[in-house]
């Protein structure tokens, strides 16, 4: 069956599939492809109703900055540049782009108001044009932004500024940073946005979306229940008569993947395998045996976590753990194979989703591509000689969780909070050299955030920015309390504030709130050197389970949607009761709760304070913990995990 669609050119933002499902989500099928790879022809027929540029890190002026053919703007389609796609399209058509600097940077929120285009008056516009066509004198409302107030706020996280329009473009929408946040061309159907409509973050984003999907006039037909119907039959026709092995993790695709193939060919005809990695939560590897085979599945488990924490011994650089981690986990899918043999009439499934399937093929303007075990080499040969199949690769998280719910699996499964492949492995920093006395200098922030003092931390952590992965120090913010009947601080204002140092320091990417210290008032810390061993990941597990737990106990789990619990090699000193001595003690661990919906922009998880001082205070028990602080950085610019 022939779907409409809308077409996303990927750019190389972070954000090129977080579009593509905001318009599935709208029941348009959107398909991501390489603007350098797509053809003209393609893009020209009947069933493309629409093209959006994406963002990417680059800039129009760099001599290797993604290109699309510019007879592209003469296929008579609604097209929208979003970030990099506004400048990109807006310079390739005659328009100038300003390079970045410290007034036009924004990252994080920023509020746009709408031009009031009913007193705007519009030139003359081509009279070839598709839709929309306008007299000289006419007034209009940009259809954009139909439904939309004009003061709203959008995400925004650029360098880069559109600085002069092209010909027969007006402006629609500015931000104090950025005149021409929002920019269209009413005779030719091209709308340029310098935010990101496709962040949950951004308040009327969606409506934007929705607005140009009515722009392209695509049918709504993408439904989860007819993809499940065309899909079943494909995959029954593709399996035949073979049976299936499925490496499974406890999370929801590789469930979801192991629910629907019992569907289609039977339940009999699949085997399980879970591997312990060794850096599985506390009581994972019980909780997922119970739970998989109590939906039936034939479920075999690998007790793998000592030749893991060989392999990662003396690692401590977060990309090359990631890399043992990936390749051990092929070794022991090697080997098993080498054992059992694949041949015996069994084909192997695995749980890969549409961006881990773009991702790797198709991103090659991505400033970092993660790569993912399901992709590898090996895998891939096994994947060409039709030895693979991947029931829900089309599909995105959200998508697999309506097939979940859809397939009646139990909501606890269906809604568990994303668990990252490499583990706990991401969640411990790893440090090789030990600095011992550093003292904590503070800084002051501008006279407009009087009362807020900070002080950089002597690690690094993974960030984003602009569509750039960073690799800089969080800082431990402080504030003065601000509510005098509660004294409690004020989470939102603290995650505004955090944003606004982030944007000002360009040594920072992530802000810690104090929660509580072993030592009162410390006024020096200390990094030790620390890897993957045994007693950090006990260390860890311990702090984890005590945020679950009382996530649960509060019935505050499905509040959010992700909590990482990170453990950092660092710890805190007063020098008013004594330095560093072996009693110190060594760590310190970060909550960073977030809310999201499709985790490429998220928010602090607002939690009660009542939950960080239960947590805290517990975690505090443990002799080795010096410190306890909440990650206060929305993403962008901090990223979900810290590694
Ligand atoms: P970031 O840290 O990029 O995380 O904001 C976004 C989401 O991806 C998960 N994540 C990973 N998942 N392997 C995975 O399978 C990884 O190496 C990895 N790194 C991050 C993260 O937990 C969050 O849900």
């Amino acid at each position: 069956m022939q779907h409409e669609k809308i077409i996303i050119l990927d750019f190389g933002g972070q954000y090129a599939h977080l579009i593509a499902s905001r318009i599935r989500r709208e029941q348009v099928l959107s398909e991501i492809h390489n603007p350098d790879e797509i053809s003209l022809d393609y893009l020209a027929s009947d069933a493309v109703k629409g093209i959006i540029f994406s963002g990417g890190p680059q800039s129009v002026y760099d001599a290797d900055s993604p290109k699309v053919d510019n007879k592209i703007f003469e296929l008579v389609k609604p097209i929208l540049g979003i970030c990099y796609g506004h400048q990109y399209m807006n310079y390739h058509l005659g328009g100038e782009v300003t390079p970045g600097n410290d007034d036009s940077r924004e990252y994080g929120r920023a509020t746009v108001k709408l031009k009031n285009l009913g007193t705007q008056e519009l030139k003359n516009t081509d009279n070839n044009a598709p839709v929309h066509k306008f007299s000289s004198s006419q007034v209009v409302d940009c259809p954009l932004f139909k439904d939309i107030p004009p003061q709203s706020i959008f995400w925004m996280s650029h360098g880069d500024t559109v600085s002069t329009l092209p010909e027969g473009f007006v402006v629609a929408g500015s931000t104090d940073h950025c005149p021409n946040a929002a920019v269209y061309h009413p005779g030719k159907n091209f709308y340029g946005i310098q935010f990101h409509p496709e962040v949950t973050h951004s308040e009327y984003g969606s409506q934007v979306l929705k607005n140009f999907i009515e722009i392209c006039d695509a049918k709504g037909d993408w439904t989860i229940d007819k993809w499940t119907w065309e899909k079943s039959a494909e995959l029954k026709a593709k399996i035949g008569d073979k049976n299936i092995i499925l490496f499974v993790s406890g999370g929801v695709d590789s469930t979801v993947s192991f629910a629907f193939l019992s569907k289609v060919i039977g339940k009999d005809r699949i085997k399980g395998i879970f591997v312990d990695t060794g850096l599985l939560r506390k009581g994972e590897v019980q909780y997922v045996m119970k739970s998989i085979q109590a939906i039936g599945a034939d479920l075999t488990l690998m007790s793998e976590a000592d030749r893991f924490l060989r392999n990662l011994k003396g690692a401590y650089d977060p990309e090359i753990k990631r890399e043992i981690i990936g390749n051990t986990f092929l070794d022991v899918q090697r080997d098993y194979f080498a054992k059992h043999g694949l041949e015996d009439n069994s084909i192997l499934a695995q749980g890969t989703i549409y961006p881990d399937t773009v991702e790797t093929g198709n991103t090659k303007n991505a400033a970092t591509i993660k790569t993912h075990h399901n992709r590898v080499p090996e895998i891939q040969k096994m994947i060409d000689a039709g030895l693979v199949i991947e029931p829900i690769a089309d599909l995105y998280k959200d998508e697999v969780r309506a097939l979940g719910e859809a397939l009646g699996l139990p909501h606890e499964l269906v809604w568990r909070h994303p668990f990252p492949g490499p583990g706990l492995g991401v969640r411990i920093l790893c440090n090789e050299k030990s600095m011992a006395n550093i003292p904590l200098i503070r800084g002051t922030m501008s006279k407009a955030n009087q009362g807020v003092s900070y002080q950089i931390l002597p690690i690094k952590s993974v960030g984003v920015q602009g569509d750039f992965r960073t690799y800089r120090h969080p800082a431990i913010l402080w504030k003065e309390l601000k509510n005098p009947r509660t004294q409690e601080p004020n989470l939102e204002d603290l995650e505004h504030t955090a944003t606004r140092l982030i944007n000002q320091n360009s040594e920072i990417n992530r802000c810690l709130y104090p929660l509580g210290y072993a030592q009162p008032s410390p006024d020096c810390c200390s990094l030790g050197s620390g890897y993957l061993t045994p007693d950090r990941i006990q260390t860890l597990q311990r702090a984890d389970d005590i945020v679950m737990k009382t996530l649960q106990e509060m019935g505050l789990y499905s509040d959010i949607w992700q909590f990482p619990v990170v453990l950092v090699p660092i710890s805190f000193s007063s020098s008013q009761v004594s330095k560093f001595s072996s009693l110190t003690p060594q760590e310190s661990i970060i909550l960073r709760p977030i809310n999201s919906t499709d985790v490429m922009s998220a928010s602090v998880g607002k939690l009660p304070w009542a939950f960080f001082e239960k947590v805290t205070s517990e975690i505090l028990k443990d002799p080795k913990i010096s410190a306890v602080f909440l990650d206060i950085t929305s993403k962008p610019p901090g990223t979900v995990e810290w590694e």
